[in-house]
């Protein structure tokens, strides 16, 4: 598709952790120029007047479960609902069905992602494949799981670990309780970077304050944050996930550890599933979230929990400079044009028949929320205006 010269004006964007009155001229699919644009020619140009400009966010942690799970997600719905919701990027995770265990697989993964609206990138899973690690190209990282959830690829071997471990720069984990702090110990043999994927207690989180340094950063996802135990009795299989949802105390230390700077990123752990399948008697464990985390962190914002520029630091720029995607998190001269437009005004509510993603529900269904995105650029491109539009998304860059 021909990216067109796109103007954006009268708006406020967030940078530099400020807000900047400023036009935004894209083209080609950057960002060309940042200032006083006036009386600048573009084939489209959106008044933005009221809106604020965010970088479009950066999500480290969605299962759009292609290969072999098209009937929960595929590539396309999922992008449909990051657009939605603000996402212009993902990194998609390998525990799919075949998971992603060899170079031929992750080939196949690309292939299927080429329909994606967003821009994306590919984990490849941590098991006994160390030498097909070492051939995999443009990965985001490794990814190992420790505990026990869907797609059955919990790693026990203190050996396989160390080695596993040691096999690519960037290792991300699902690691609950005392494996966070062995997954720490385990990073600190070699020089890799290690993620942490949705901590979601107290004591994951005074333990990652303890332990933090340059190469060690971690993650919190939305229902964590907008979620406790007495929601998950409410919703019941709807409201099951892994790590599950905890106490109102350990939900005040996961906001505290945002506030203090302990926290890395926010992301949405998307991980739809049917509504048949959750209905069952063995539900599987997973929610969806990439069309909800955005007005959840607004309407946060609203409520003076957090700042816009801590949404900015925590969804874009972090995201991209822990796994080092090129060109991306910021609004800046030669960066991609990967947008979203936010109405801190306006107030809408959840709902189940609202959710783009193929699942077709939401643990939050029924929640108002004040503060939306309301337009969506990928590229340069007009993506999502309140209805959807095609677009080919590209594969990321990770240094
Ligand atoms: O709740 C979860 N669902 N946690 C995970 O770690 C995996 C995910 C899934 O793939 O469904
Ligand atoms: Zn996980
Ligand atoms: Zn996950």
């Amino acid at each position: 598709m021909e990216s067109m010269k796109l103007l954006i004006t009268n708006g406020q964007a967030v940078r530099n952790a400020k807000l900047e009155r400023c036009g935004i001229f894209c083209d080609r699919g950057k960002i060309l120029e940042i200032g006083d644009l006036k009386g600048k020619k573009a084939d489209k140009v959106i008044d933005a007047s009221g809106k604020i400009i965010l970088p479009g966010l950066i999500d480290c942690h969605v299962h759009a479960r292609e290969p072999g799970q098209a009937h929960k997600e595929d590539f396309l719905t999922a992008s449909q609902a990051a657009v939605a919701g603000g996402v212009t990027t993902f990194l998609a995770m390998p525990n799919t069905n075949p998971p992603i265990l060899d170079c031929e697989t992750l080939e196949e993964e690309r292939n299927l992602a080429v329909k994606c609206l967003v821009n994306y990138g590919f984990y490849m899973c941590g098991a006994d494949n160390v030498a097909e690690i070492r051939k995999a190209k443009n990965i985001a990282g490794v990814k190992i799981y420790l505990d026990i959830t869907t797609g059955d690829m919990k790693v026990d071997d203190p050996k396989l670990l160390d080695k596993l471990f040691a096999s690519y720069k960037r290792i991300a984990v699902h690691a609950e309780g005392s494996k966070v702090g062995e997954s720490i110990a385990r990073i600190k043999k070699t020089k890799n970077m290690l993620y942490l994927c949705h901590l979601s207690s107290k004591e994951e989180m005074e333990m990652m304050r303890k332990e933090k340094d340059h190469r060690i950063f971690c993650e919190v996802a939305p229902h964590h944050l907008f979620l406790t135990e007495e929601d998950e009795k409410r919703l019941g299989p709807f409201g099951r996930m892994k790590p599950s949802l905890k106490s109102k105390q350990d939900v005040e230390a996961l906001w505290k550890g945002i506030a203090d700077g302990t926290v890395d990123t926010i992301c949405t752990d998307h991980a739809p599933h049917t509504i048949e399948e959750k209905k069952s008697a063995a539900p599987p464990w997973g929610v969806p979230g990439l069309q909800t985390l955005l007005p959840l962190l607004l309407d946060a914002v609203n409520r003076r929990k957090l700042s816009l520029s801590k949404v900015a630091e925590l969804c874009c720029e972090n995201p991209a400079k822990i796994f080092k995607i090129q060109n991306k998190g910021k609004i800046e001269e030669g960066y991609d044009a990967d947008l979203v437009m936010v109405d801190m005004n306006l107030q809408k509510e959840v709902r189940n028949r609202d959710m783009l993603s193929k699942c077709g529900w939401t643990p939050f269904d029924r929640k108002v929320l004040k503060g939306w995105p309301v337009i969506t650029v990928v590229g340069g491109n007009v993506v999502y205006d309140g209805a959807v539009h095609d677009n080919r998304g590209k594969e990321v860059t990770f240094g």
